[in-house]
């Protein structure tokens, strides 16, 4: 309520990437202060004790994630955690640190509850985001977390050098997280939705597969990320490589340039439809052991019930979170249950 009050009154008034630096802060501090981080917790994370969900060998105190985007840089895990994610999926982070794309790149379409970003993988770079996570993993509460990694494709690297690219943030990562993604599907770095092309992702997903358990001397399940633009055909064979390669699934959907509001890619509500019809289609090809990640326009229970059933094992949000405030997450994972 008081956060609806806030986004309405103030935060709306307020340039949506300046709004987000400002809960970044506020979410890392969160994180950073035991106490405080405890407080939070008491106030907006706590899940009862004894249900649990065993998804890539760990234990997931709930099925809703923070989706990709978000933290980009690795900064905010314990945050994020406390205010009742059940797992976070840290990046895009790419092999180069790059600055993205020049603003405005961020903004809101109030009256859809929705987002248009074309941020362009602004990040600090895998090895700085490696740095952090391993800082993380040294602590016992970030040893208890859940973490993926999502990885993208720098903005300067050729589309032919693609593999090696994915490989050097893969490495770097890998060895500090539960998960990786490879992220083929984010409209804004030119050319890189061309990649889930079959037989340019084939290549990508083995390399990065095998570099990632090299690297961490075990295996790390790996899943690919795919928009929600791709024809159901071609939905369909991604999810039949990923069967092929042994993946440990796939993240359905990123962000749709099916809109009207100018270049980037829309998020919120309105992607729910055709995310959960992806979710379907990607269930049906990889039969019932797989991962699948729902992801996309989910902002009350139902939609992440609506996700469950179309095979999601988990589910992720970003936009609705911004929307709704730091009560949201907890809610919904304590309600979902
Ligand atoms: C501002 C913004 C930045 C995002 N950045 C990334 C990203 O770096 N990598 C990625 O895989 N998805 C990114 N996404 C997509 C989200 O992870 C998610 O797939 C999408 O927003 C749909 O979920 P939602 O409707 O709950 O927001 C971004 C979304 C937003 C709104």
């Amino acid at each position: 309520m008081l956060y609806r009050l806030l986004f309405r009154r103030v935060l709306t008034h307020v340039d949506p990437e300046t709004a987000h630096h400002l809960a970044g802060r506020l979410i890392r501090l969160a994180g950073a202060v035991p106490p405080l981080r405890a407080a939070v917790t008491a106030s907006f994370g706590r899940m009862p004790d004894g249900v649990t969900h065993r998804v890539f060998g760990r234990d997931l105190p709930g099925r809703l994630g923070l989706a990709a985007g978000f933290d980009k840089d690795a900064t905010m895990a314990l945050g994020l955690r406390a205010v009742g994610f059940a797992f976070v999926e840290l990046g895009t982070v790419t092999a180069h640190a790059q600055p993205g794309n020049p603003r405005p790149r961020l903004s809101r379409v109030l009256p859809e509850r929705a987002f248009v970003n074309r941020m362009g993988f602004n990040n600090h770079g895998a090895a700085a985001a490696a740095r952090r996570l391993a800082r993380l993993r040294r602590t016992a509460a970030g040893k208890r977390l859940v973490v993926g990694a999502n990885i993208g494709k720098s903005k300067v690297t050729a589309p032919e050098r693609a593999v090696a690219d994915y490989v050097t943030s893969a490495r770097a990562v890998a060895p500090h997280v539960d998960y990786l993604v490879v992220n083929v599907s984010s409209p804004n770095t030119p050319g890189l939705r061309d990649l889930q092309a079959t037989e340019s992702l084939r290549p990508i997903l083995a390399a990065v597969r095998e570099q990632a358990a090299y690297a961490a001397g075990r295996d790390v399940p790996v899943l690919v990320k795919i928009a929600p633009d791709l024809a159901d055909g071609d939905v369909e064979a991604v999810a039949r490589l990923a069967v092929e390669l042994g993946l440990a699934g796939v993240v359905a959907t990123n962000t749709t340039i099916a809109h009207e509001h100018g270049p980037g890619g829309l998020s919120g509500a309105p992607l729910l439809p055709r995310a959960l019809e992806v979710v379907r289609r990607v269930r049906d090809v990889l039969g019932p052991d797989p991962v699948v990640i729902g992801v996309g326009g989910i902002g009350r229970a139902a939609d992440a019930q609506a996700m469950l059933d179309a095979g999601a094992t988990l589910v992720q949000a970003y936009t609705a979170f911004v929307y709704e405030g730091p009560t949201w997450p907890g809610n919904l994972n304590r309600t979902l249950r």
